[in-house]
């Protein structure tokens, strides 16, 4: 079969580099993809929410499955796109429907959504230009320190955590006029919660699911979880934590509730759900996105045995139960390469050198990188995730900061306490 994969990430490299593994698939294609991806199928040239032109592409190109990366395209209903589209009827879009994407593109959405199905989250309240005194009145109701959401997409940065009920209140109106646009018209003011967060992926044919391994990531810039949030600067699986008392926990209060509640109220949902818990003992959500986590797939991949192609097509099918998903008992983990500056302004078109130096100890995975006159140049903030196995996480950690040491780009930086944690 010949699949397109959409995206052009970390992930997406991953999830390419696994499908590329299966004797089911004659030809893989990314679009846009990255240097890396051009490594495991063949680049397209097409941007990942330009519907039209993925659609002329999958039907001169005879694919026969569709794997969404991203959860832009997705919240744009590239799903239902396909679905009502007569000539494209019958080719799969792994990812939800429009409607389903709405537990990552609307907080206020997801909110009312766990509450309705009684799924264990932060206590919340939803709060526009209109209703901005309830606002400061549940903001008063509630301990330091205060977290503000912005309800729509807003490239990851739309979660504000704020330590005095001052700033809370001033940030609050702020968002509500504009600061993150029209993604933050709708503000989700929540209860603070604690504990260790880890994130559980979900693959799902809308009754079936499958548990994928469990992974955490390091989001902050610096040591020690310190400085500003960025889309994520490394990963380890499993999640010692996650064993499976807290599993059976996470399964009946959490995903199965969810998946029931999306059939019950008629959400087509074929694809990945990512549940971002908080909290080592009593699991919360702290928030859904409908694909998969960007670096946990740069783990997650690596843990699973099976053929992921043959478990995508039971996501299609609606057979996920007949097919098997077996996992690697050895830990995995990833260390992000950055671009100085970043999570804030940096540079791009960076030569990037010793990449032929790495072993078999390190699986790269090219988040940010572009192919020009033979060599391979930075593009993007996440530019390298330097993926190892171990026996444990420690003799993986080893491998990867080793690889990592490697690589060399100008102003290149990573955090070297990935697992520290744990
Ligand atoms: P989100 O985009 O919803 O994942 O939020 C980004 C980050 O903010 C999360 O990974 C948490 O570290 C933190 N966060 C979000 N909501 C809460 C909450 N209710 N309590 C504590 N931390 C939170
Ligand atoms: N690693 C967090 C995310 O993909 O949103």
């Amino acid at each position: 079969m010949n699949i397109l994969l959409l995206g052009s990430g970390g992930r997406e490299h991953a999830i390419a580099w696994k499908i590329a593994q299966s004797p089911k698939v004659d030809k893989l294609f990314i679009a846009p993809g990255n240097a890396g991806t051009a490594q495991a199928g063949t680049n397209v040239y097409i941007k990942a929410d330009d519907f039209q032109a993925i659609k002329d592409f999958v039907l001169a190109n005879n694919v026969n499955m569709v794997v969404v990366g991203p959860e832009d395209p997705l919240v744009k209903g590239v799903y239902d796109f396909f679905k009502n589209d007569a000539s494209l009827a019958g080719i799969p879009v792994i990812g939800p429907s429009k409607a389903g994407a709405q537990l990552e593109g609307s907080k206020d959405f997801a909110k009312a959504f766990m509450m309705r199905h009684n799924i264990p989250t932060a206590r919340y309240k939803s709060i526009t230009a209109e209703n901005i005194a309830e606002g400061y009145a549940f903001l008063e109701s509630l301990q330091a320190p205060y977290v503000l959401k912005a309800d729509g997409l807003a490239a990851g940065k739309g979660v504000l955590i704020l330590e005095t009920l001052e700033e809370a209140k001033k940030e609050l109106g702020d968002m509500l006029n504009g600061m993150f646009g029209d993604a933050s018209k709708t503000v989700v003011i929540e209860e603070f919660l604690t504990g260790i967060e880890c994130s559980v992926f979900v693959m799902t044919d809308g009754t079936n699911y499958k548990v994928l391994p469990v992974a955490k990531d390091y989001k902050r810039i610096g040591e020690g979880n310190t400085g500003l949030n960025t889309g994520g600067m490394g990963a380890v699986s499993p999640v010692p934590f996650a064993n499976d008392a807290y599993m059976a926990k996470v399964e009946e209060q959490i995903i199965r509730p969810t998946i029931e509640g999306l059939k019950a109220e008629g959400i087509d949902y074929k694809g990945f759900i990512f549940l971002g818990l908080i909290n080592e003992n009593d699991p919360k959500v702290i928030e859904y996105n409908c694909r998969m986590g960007d670096p946990e797939t740069e783990v997650v991949m690596l843990r699973i045995q099976s053929d992921l192609v043959d478990l995508l097509e039971g996501v299609a099918e609606g057979d996920l139960d007949k097919r098997t998903l077996t996992i690697d008992p050895r830990a995995a983990v990833t260390v992000m390469l950055v671009s100085g500056g970043y999570p804030e302004a940096y540079e791009k078109e960076k030569i990037i050198y010793g990449l032929d130096d790495i072993t078999s100890d390190n699986i790269l995975f090219h988040a940010g990188t572009i192919s020009a006159s033979g060599r391979i140049l930075t593009n993007g903030g996440r530019v390298i995730a330097v993926s190892s196995y171990g026996a444990d996480k420690e003799e993986a950690l080893a491998k990867s900061f080793a690889g990592a040491k490697k690589i060399l780009f100008d102003k290149k930086y990573f955090r070297s306490d990935i697992g520290f944690d744990l």
